[in-house]
């Protein structure tokens, strides 16, 4: 596995709608494995595969358990051509991407989510999330058609500069 490069804002790969994985093969499971490493290391909590310069249609995951004071077990997923097939309610919260370092700013989004993707076995999977784990899933799917946290905000008051550590926190 090898740390890959982290696209930054202004780069054309991150506003362009990656297009659909037809095969899960080793280089699909190679690349997930890498952008995993990636993230961690970052460190963050999700990456999607145009942040590391591949417009292809694939996320990666990594909640810590009872992360930023909510209780939760920990995540950790690999998604293909992953899909919001229902979102419900409503919550606002505060985000941060890995490809705009220092910036956070209050987004806000479905309070609940359904996601329908493939796994790296080819298998279908269903994922209903809440909290959080919705909200990040909601980011990096949304990495995937071209749209940056900021693009969602609302309060524009609310975007704010950030130390390193304050920013780690929320990463995605
Ligand atoms: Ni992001």
């Amino acid at each position: 596995m090898a740390l890959m490069r982290i696209a930054v804002e202004g780069e054309p790969v991150l506003r362009t709608k990656a297009i659909r994985v037809r095969n899960v093969d080793e280089s699909l499971r190679k690349l997930a494995g890498d952008m995993y490493e990636t993230m961690i290391d970052a460190p963050g909590v999700g990456l999607a595969a145009p942040q590391v310069g591949v417009s292809r249609r694939l996320i990666v995951v990594h909640v810590p358990e009872n992360y930023d004071g909510e209780v939760n077990p920990e995540y950790n997923f690999r998604l293909v051509n992953p899909e919001i097939v229902r979102g419900l309610g409503r919550q606002v919260g505060q985000e941060g991407c890995l490809s705009i370092p220092g910036w956070v700013a209050d987004v806000p989004r479905y309070e609940t989510v359904t996601v329908k993707a493939i796994d790296l076995d080819n298998k279908p999977v269903r994922i209903k999330a809440r909290g959080h784990l919705a909200r990040v899933l909601q980011h990096e799917i949304d990495h995937l058609d071209g749209i940056l946290f900021l693009d969602r905000v609302e309060d524009k008051n609310t975007i704010l500069q950030v130390t390193e550590e304050m920013y780690e926190e929320v990463a995605q």
